[in-house]
């Protein structure tokens, strides 16, 4: 069965709850139902406005996910500002995603709790978006795919080849993201084409063909038919383009091809 290309917005800290809800409106306003059979499609909005964007799409019956940014792996209990995945899952969150490199640069995330949340989200059946990719000077220097294929191993530690299909990856270069610098089509094919290979190499070719690669960084209205052309890129994720909904509408229609 060929994959279905995935298609995520993420919308990062913006939008309080009345901008989330139009924003979430004008969204499904433009999503043709036709795409929405040949397309995945989610939005990862902050915590406090997944409630009211997730009542939206229901509402308009829109099949358009919805999917937290971020997670902590522990059920319950003492651990001041942190949201658990029973809290996501009760809202009807589909996606976490995890390892965002603003999490990981910013806030510090390592790839062992890349790891734990990835298999804690499994667990509870919620699809963890786990995004792996270079810095600029990683790049420069010529050992990108080593850098990134150990993120993705790292980040299947401990996991089986069951638990490893249940997985989304995003390929997200650091230099490419909110930089305007798209990587080539052929830039990104080449690394979502090593994470395959890691797949495999890992859990197996089904397992390898079944998972979604998404590209993420820059990705825009004009540049998605190219990038998502690719046979290893399996959709996008998406920051600055999910803000505004024609360019997400016409990133979904891009997929949909
Ligand atoms: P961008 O962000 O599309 O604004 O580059 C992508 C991401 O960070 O997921």
């Amino acid at each position: 069965m060929p994959r279905k290309n995935l298609i995520a917005g993420n919308w990062k800290m913006n939008s309080t709850i009345p901008e989330a809800v139009v924003l979430a409106q004008e969204i499904s306003n433009r999503m043709e139902r036709d795409w929405l059979e040949l397309v995945d499609v989610a939005v990862c909005p902050p915590f406090v406005d997944l409630k009211p964007v997730k009542s939206v799409f229901e509402f308009d019956r829109v099949d358009i996910a919805v999917g937290a940014q971020n997670v902590y792996w522990e059920p319950k209990g003492a651990f001041t500002g942190e949201i658990s995945i029973a809290m996501i899952k009760n809202i009807g969150c589909a996606f976490c995603i995890v390892g965002h490199s603003e999490r990981r640069n910013l806030f510090g995330e390592t790839n062992e709790e890349v790891n734990l949340k990835a298999r804690a989200l499994i667990e509870a059946d919620i699809t963890p978006i786990i995004c792996v990719g270079e810095s600029l000077s990683v790049r420069d220097g010529g050992t990108y795919l080593d850098f990134v294929t150990a993120q993705v191993r790292a980040a299947y530690a401990g996991m089986d080849a069951a638990d490893a299909a249940r997985t989304v990856v995003a390929y997200e270069p650091v230099w490419a993201i909110g930089t305007g610098r798209t990587a080539t089509a052929d830039q990104a094919q080449e690394v979502c084409a090593a994470i395959r290979k890691v797949v495999g190499e890992l859990y197996g070719e089904a397992v390898a063909e079944a998972t979604t690669i998404q590209y993420g960084g820059s990705m825009n209205a004009a540049n998605a038919d190219e990038l998502l052309s690719k046979p290893d890129v399996d959709g996008g994720l998406i920051g600055g383009a999910s803000l505004k909904p024609a360019d997400f509408a016409a990133i979904v229609a891009a997929a949909g091809k």
